[in-house]
């Protein structure tokens, strides 16, 4: 099964990935399942090295979108759902936190399934979040139009390396049978927070001994994206 081989892949080789395999991948991700029918997102390839390079810049400066031959930026969209609105002389109430989850959970959906068709076919993956570093940039930077944003990207490519698969919570911590049992998640984080310094310390990673919760309580305990909630708004979402 594809899912229990798959990891991030973020070294790829310079090998084209022709066109029709690119369409093949995003059409068979068309079969996601949608919420309502709204088919609530879009897919933008991009090809174009200075793109490319802008995009990985805008992304924190991740080298992997710069040398990965396509970036495809996966967009939440309502702006189909607006037009489909205005065919019946009606507005879309878009500006909602319910529509702005639903065209983000539908363009997740869609670009799992996108990630998930590529490694089936030996392509490579990772998705990329940092392009919520500048949202207002990269919406204007691909032609967005209003009610549309990147809700994230994946590089594709051939896989020049796959790195070992990184671990995962215990099953202890994830999975609870008919009710949650919040008693056991702190021997499992602690669990967790073992395995991945290990993981990184056979990679030759620096790590402490709490991979896990030392990283996530540095990066977390601040407001990542502050300016996000106005930038989302600017392009006709409002999470408030
Ligand atoms: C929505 C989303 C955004 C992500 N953004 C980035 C990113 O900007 N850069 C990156 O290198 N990896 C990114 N990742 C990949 C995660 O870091 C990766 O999935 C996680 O560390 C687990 O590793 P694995 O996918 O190899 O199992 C992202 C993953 C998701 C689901």
């Amino acid at each position: 099964m594809a899912l229990e081989r798959r990891v991030s892949v973020r070294d790829f080789l310079p090998d084209p990935v022709e066109d029709a395999l690119v369409t093949r991948v995003l059409k068979a991700a068309c079969r996601a399942p949608t919420s309502d029918n709204l088919q609530a997102y879009s897919f933008v390839v991009v090809r174009d090295a200075g793109t490319r390079r802008r995009l990985g810049e805008l992304a924190g400066h991740q080298r992997h979108v710069v040398e990965a031959p396509v970036f495809i930026a996966v967009c939440a969209d309502l702006h189909r759902v607006a037009k489909a609105c205005e065919r019946h002389g009606r507005t879309l109430a878009g500006e909602t936190l319910e529509m702005g989850l639903v065209a983000t959970i539908d363009a997740s959906l869609a670009g799992m399934a996108a990630s998930l068709t590529a490694e089936s076919l030996g392509l490579g993956s990772v998705m990329i979040g940092g392009v919520r570093n500048a949202p207002l940039e990269v919406a204007a930077l691909l032609g967005l139009p209003q009610q549309v944003f990147v809700a994230f990207g994946l590089c594709l490519g051939w896989p020049a390396r796959r790195p070992p698969q990184k671990p995962r919570l215990p099953e202890a911590a994830l999975i609870f049978q008919e009710r949650y049992e919040p008693e056991r998640i702190p021997a499992a984080v602690a669990e967790h927070d073992r395995a991945l310094a290990t993981h990184y310390k056979s990679l030759a990673k620096a790590t402490s001994e709490a991979s896990w919760t030392e990283r996530i309580a540095e990066r977390f305990s601040r407001s990542p994206r502050a300016h996000l909630r106005a930038s989302l708004r600017a392009l006709g979402f409002d999470f408030s």
